[in-house]
């Protein structure tokens, strides 16, 4: 008798091998998607920089900064095809529990009003609004104000 199994999701450290499907995927998910060159400097940076895969394929990413008890989630994509599958659930706790490993007591990050499903994503996962920052983002005209959510961590 054979039984399917669900795809399990691993993870490994980023390295600039990874930085053309890396940025296909950022191309492809984002409106305003992080250059070739951010990524290199958040990899250069020793910012902690994860990939996740499914099924031996690339299916997500996502970069956080930990520093003085407190981290910062930059970046937290998933490759469009793998959307919809808790994969972006996955990334977002596998963070927490990376952040707290490395002492801190709450994460923060910023997302566009106009993303609904991050949002949904973020507040699913227990990160609450605590402000905006005002014209963070480029947007199509002009600049899109930025929300800031915060997940405290013990
Ligand atoms: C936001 C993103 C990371 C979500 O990844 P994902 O793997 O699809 O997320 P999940 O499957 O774990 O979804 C978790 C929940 O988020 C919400 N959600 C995710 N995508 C959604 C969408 N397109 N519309 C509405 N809600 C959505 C739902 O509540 C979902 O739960 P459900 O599927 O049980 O309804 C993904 O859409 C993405 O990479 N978007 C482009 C990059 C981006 O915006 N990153 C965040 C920047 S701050």
């Amino acid at each position: 008798m054979s039984a399917r199994l669900a795809s399990v999701t691993t993870y490994r450290r980023m390295g600039d091998a990874d930085l053309a499907s890396v940025v296909a995927i950022e191309s492809a998910v984002h409106a305003h998607p992080w250059t070739r060159m951010n990524f290199a400097d958040s990899l250069g940076a020793g910012y902690h920089c994860w990939i996740a895969e499914r099924e031996g394929q690339l299916v997500g990413y996502g970069i956080v900064l930990v520093g003085a008890g407190e981290a910062h989630l930059l970046n937290l994509s998933v490759a469009l095809e793998w959307q919809r599958r808790g994969i972006g659930t996955e990334l977002t706790h596998f963070f927490a529990k990376l952040a707290r490993d490395y002492g801190a007591e709450k994460i923060f990050l910023e997302v566009r009003p106009s993303n609904s499903a991050a949002r949904a994503l973020y507040a699913s996962s227990g990160f609450g609004e605590i402000g905006v920052r005002r014209g963070y983002y480029p947007a199509a005209e002009g600049r899109e104000d930025a929300l800031v959510m915060e997940l405290r961590l013990q």
